[in-house]
């Protein structure tokens, strides 16, 4: 290979395509399956959360970034991830994710050029949904951050199954 080449991203995670609604039913349901069988004993958080990315990235063509931001003092850092470079941290109340945490409410945002303050880590990213996550004590933990380079990817059926 030209060392020119050699530098330059691999472009490694496919565009996304949209799912019909039927279609997301079928793999929602699949993958609550696949999780139940591989999860349900695992108190490890972070291989739960590998085991989420891995397990649905592989069943969704529209799931472009998939992966967690996890309290860590006064703002969100990256956690486990599937997709390109993901920004590192985000603060409380910024942001899809940000807002999602803050509010405690899942955020489903069907054109992020429309979300005032949506924060943009690969350009490519037209839709997202932001689920936030909570500890069996009830306490909340994280966010949950899907990207799609599709526009209107994410609706009320991805709001439900997650
Ligand atoms: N778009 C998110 C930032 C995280 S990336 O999408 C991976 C936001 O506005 O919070």
């Amino acid at each position: 290979m030209e060392y020119e080449k050699a530098t330059q991203d691999i472009d490694f995670v496919p565009a996304s395509v949209n799912m019909t609604a039927e279609q997301k039913r079928v793999a929602y349901e699949a993958s609550l399956q696949e999780l139940s069988a591989v999860i349900t004993a695992e108190d490890n958080m972070m291989v739960r959360m590998v085991t989420i990315n891995c397990i649905l990235k592989s069943k969704f063509s529209y799931y472009f970034w998939v992966g967690f931001y996890i309290k860590d003092g006064e703002r969100l850092s990256v956690g486990p991830y599937q997709g390109t470079l993901g920004c590192k941290y985000i603060p409380f109340g910024k942001g899809v994710c940000g807002t999602a945490y803050q509010e405690g409410k899942t955020q489903v945002v069907r054109n992020v050029h429309e979300f005032p303050g949506h924060i943009g880590c690969d350009s490519r990213s037209q839709s997202e949904i932001v689920v936030p996550v909570f500890n069996a004590a009830g306490e909340k933990i994280a966010v949950f951050d899907v990207d799609s380079t599709e526009l209107h990817s994410f609706d009320e059926i991805d709001r439900e199954f997650l």
